[in-house]
């Protein structure tokens, strides 16, 4: 008869790789003609006093046989099952879920999409800019009260260097570095030193746009405004220019578009007005085009920006600005169907 050492160690040292090995372990060692059976067929001729630590012994390897068989099985069962799966073409697909384009990426896009239509091109540049791009440039006085609509976050180190509070900083770039006619229209990242509630937040995003040629005209940008709220709101549309203030457009207007919810009869989205505002526009003030190197007398131009969170806001009726930064899936699952 085997000693417990040697049975032990050929339990251990047994390979399975396949069904046929399993079954030639299972013959060997749990079987009714195994050693270890036969080892319990041996218990009743042990001598009394060692029986008892003998029949331990024995069940302590049947234990231990017992084991690795039903590891392997466990193992060797999974690996079978493994396989039929790649093999088996009718089992029903896992679901991958498929995620949604973030919504203000959406609007970015479509309101890119509709300048683009008409000949603008898209420009961008960076976050981090400085005092004249976004401020000197576009006519804004050292000290002058204008900066405080517009407080935004300094580098302290460096006074000059700051994040910029809208995409004109672009439309200055731009100028700069091109000769009219221009056309362009700038997306980004704005910040602005404001508390966050339901309706602002310290950063949001902007489009903004710019057109300069000979002899544009306020009644060229109101037309181009009117195409934009029609085919972004629907062909019925109506828009109202309300004069403003910019320091860099002159003159200025806010635009209104009639409320789409109730067609201008007033709802609680108008606050029973029956218009909504969308976005800041106006003449581009000649300063602004002779800082940038761009002759007055011959070019003239029109400028206008929106508030990217404001727009999605009005068109997908939510209520709370957070929601565009918090990421909830619950919040961003929802736009599965705009995503193009
Ligand atoms: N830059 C302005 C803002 O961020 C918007 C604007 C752009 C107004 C162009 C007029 C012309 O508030």
């Amino acid at each position: 008869m085997k000693s417990f050492e040697e049975l032990r160690k050929e339990i251990e040292s047994f390979q399975i790789e396949n069904a046929e090995a399993l079954e030639a372990f299972r013959l060997q060692f749990l079987s009714k003609k195994s050693d270890i059976q036969s080892m319990f067929n041996e218990i009743r001729n042990i001598p009394a006093e060692e029986r008892k630590q003998f029949g331990q012994l024995v069940n302590e390897i049947k234990n231990f046989a017992n084991k690795r068989f039903e590891e392997f099985k466990a193992s060797y069962d999974q690996q079978a099952e493994v396989k039929t799966a790649v093999a088996d073409i009718t089992r029903p697909d896992t679901q991958v879920s498929v995620g949604a384009m973030h919504p203000i990426s959406i609007m970015m896009d479509q309101v890119r999409r509709i300048f683009e239509d008409i000949g603008f091109t898209t420009v961008t540049g960076p976050d981090i800019e400085d005092d004249w791009h976004v401020f000197t440039a576009l006519n804004f006085p050292e000290e002058h009260p204008a900066r405080d609509m517009q407080d935004t976050f300094f580098i302290e180190l460096h006074p000059d260097i700051l994040l910029r509070t809208h995409t004109s900083s672009l439309q200055v770039r731009t100028m700069e570095a091109q000769k009219p006619p221009i056309r362009v229209i700038c997306p980004g990242r704005v910040f602005r030193n404001e508390a966050i509630t339901s309706r602002a937040h310290c950063i949001f995003h902007q489009v903004e746009g710019l057109y300069i040629a000979e002899n544009v005209s306020f009644a060229d940008m109101k037309q181009t405004l009117l195409y934009f709220a029609q085919r972004m709101f629907g062909p019925d549309v109506r828009i109202r220019l309300r004069p403003s203030y910019f320091p860099f457009t002159e003159p200025s207007a806010e635009m209104d578009i009639s409320c789409y919810i109730c067609g201008g009869e007033g709802c609680n989205l108008c606050k029973h007005t029956g218009w909504v505002e969308i976005l800041g526009c106006g003449m581009v003030d000649p300063n602004v085009l002779e800082n940038c190197g761009i002759d007055s007398k011959k070019y003239s131009g029109f400028a206008f920006g929106l508030g990217i969170e404001r727009m999605t806001m009005l068109k997908y009726k939510t209520n709370d600005i957070r929601l565009y930064f918090e990421n909830d899936v619950r919040f961003l699952e929802q736009f599965k169907a705009a995503t193009k």
